[in-house]
């Protein structure tokens, strides 16, 4: 028997629409990163981030049969990640995984993912 994913201990696709949708409306709340979003509805953005997290923890695989392989780097090169940019995004990012309220073990995780993430798709130092 294959072991549940970390997709389904976590509850799924639920999970993921409700920890981007705080995440987003974070987002939307902040004025250095709200800028840099092309989108004047972030719905588009909203379904790419929760496909894409949902497959990276072993959920279907909707981002990349609609979007390809991932390659974040060079799909935030366009856009300024300097350290200032990565602080915000994580810190919506710990105020929606927050509002989960996940099992220790699989906040520390997913946690150290989205930190390590973040911290590897810095581009720029410049302010
Ligand atoms: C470090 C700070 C970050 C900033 C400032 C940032 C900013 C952005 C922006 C402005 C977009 C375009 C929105 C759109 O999809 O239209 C985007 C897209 C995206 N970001 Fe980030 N991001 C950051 C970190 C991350 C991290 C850590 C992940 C993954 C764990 C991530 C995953 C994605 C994905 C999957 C997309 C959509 C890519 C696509 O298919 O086009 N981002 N990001």
């Amino acid at each position: 028997m294959t072991p549940d994913s970390f997709y389904d201990t976590v509850g799924g696709h639920e999970t993921f629409v409700r920890l981007v949708d705080v995440f987003y409306e974070g987002v939307a709340r902040d004025d250095v990163l709200r800028e840099m979003y092309p989108e004047q509805d972030l719905t588009g953005a909203r379904h790419r981030l929760t496909t894409f997290l949902e497959q990276y923890w072993g959920g279907p695989t909707t981002y990349s049969q609609e979007r390809g392989h991932p390659r974040l780097r060079m799909r935030h090169a366009s856009y300024k990640v300097n350290p200032e940019a990565r602080d915000r995004w994580l810190a919506h990012m710990r105020t929606a995984l927050d509002a989960l309220a996940l099992p220790p073990l699989q906040e520390a995780e997913f946690w150290d993912y989205l930190e390590r993430a973040a911290h590897s798709l810095i581009n720029t130092f410049e302010e």
